[in-house]
C-alpha cells in the first residue's frame, strides 16, 4: 500500500472529529445514535449529512456558511476522508465530523428524525444495471434514509451524469417523491450562490472538462 496512505490511516486514529467503527460494532448499536447533537458536536442543532462526500469539501464548505447547523461527511475511504478532517481539526471547526461506513449501514447511525438534510455529491453512477442497487439514490437507499430523516427533510443530489439524474427523477415519479427543484446546467443558470460557490473534488474535474453539473432536490414520500 502506497505510503502516504499508511501515514494517512494512522493519523485518521488519532482525530477526535473521525467515527470508524468496526462492523460488529455497528451491528451491535452505534453510541452515537440518537446522541449526535449532545454527544459528538458541541452544539444542539440541525443535523445534515453529506454521503460519499470523498475529500469532504462540500461539508466543509457548508459548514463554514452555516454555523447553525451541523454537518456530518460520509464515506467509506479513509485516505479521502482524512483531507477532511485534517482540514476541518487545523481550522477549529466544531460543527463538522465524519464518519468511515458503507453507506449501506448507515440508517444503524441515527434514530428516527435525526437528520434534517442529506446532500449526494457526485455519487458513483454505478451505470451497469445488475448494479443499480448500489445507487445512492435506489429504492432501497432511499429507504434507508427514511429511517432517520425528518418528515419534511430534504435529499439534494448534485451530479454530472445525465444518466444517473434522469434515472433518480424516475424513482422520484415512480414512487411518489416530491421534486421541490430540478436544474440541468447550474453553472449557466440562475441558481443561488451556495450551489455554485462550493465545489467538490470531483465537481472541479468535471467543469474543467466543460460538463454541465446537474441539480435536484426532493423530499421523500410518507409511505
Ligand atoms: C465520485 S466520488 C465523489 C466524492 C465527492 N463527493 C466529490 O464530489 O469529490 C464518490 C465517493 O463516494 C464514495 N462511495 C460510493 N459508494 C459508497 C458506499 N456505498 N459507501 C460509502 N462510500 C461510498 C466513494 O468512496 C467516493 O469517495
Amino acid at each position: 500500500m502506497a505510503k502516504h496512505k499508511l501515514f494517512r490511516f494512522s493519523e485518521n486514529e488519532t482525530f477526535s472529529n473521525l467515527i470508524q467503527l468496526p462492523y460488529t460494532e455497528v451491528i451491535k448499536g452505534v453510541p452515537f445514535k440518537g446522541k449526535w447533537n449532545t454527544d459528538f458536536f458541541d452544539k444542539e442543532q440541525a443535523l445534515i449529512l453529506e454521503l460519499g462526500c470523498g475529500k469532504g469539501e462540500y461539508t466543509i464548505g457548508l459548514a463554514k456558511r452555516h454555523p447553525e447547523i451541523n454537518f456530518l461527511g460520509v464515506d467509506v475511504k479513509g485516505a479521502r476522508l482524512w483531507r477532511g478532517c485534517k482540514t476541518s481539526n487545523d481550522e477549529g471547526m466544531k460543527n463538522v465530523g465524519f464518519i468511515r461506513t458503507q453507506i449501506e449501514l448507515i440508517d444503524h447511525y441515527f434514530k428516527k428524525d435525526e437528520v434534517s438534510e442529506i446532500w449526494i455529491t457526485f455519487p458513483d453512477p454505478q451505470p451497469k444495471e445488475f448494479k443499480a442497487r448500489k445507487r445512492l439514490s435506489s429504492p432501497l437507499f432511499l429507504n434507508r434514509y427514511k429511517k432517520f430523516l425528518k418528515k419534511d427533510g430534504i435529499v439534494h443530489l448534485k451530479t454530472d451524469n445525465t444518466a444517473f439524474f434522469d434515472y433518480t427523477l424516475e424513482i422520484i415519479k415512480e414512487f411518489g417523491h416530491k421534486l421541490l427543484f430540478q436544474e440541468r446546467d447550474i453553472y449557466n443558470s440562475d441558481c443561488s450562490n451556495a450551489l455554485v460557490e462550493i465545489q467538490t473534488f470531483y465537481e472541479k474535474k468535471y467543469l474543467e472538462l466543460g460538463q454541465p453539473i446537474h441539480y435536484l432536490r426532493f423530499m421523500l414520500n410518507e409511505k
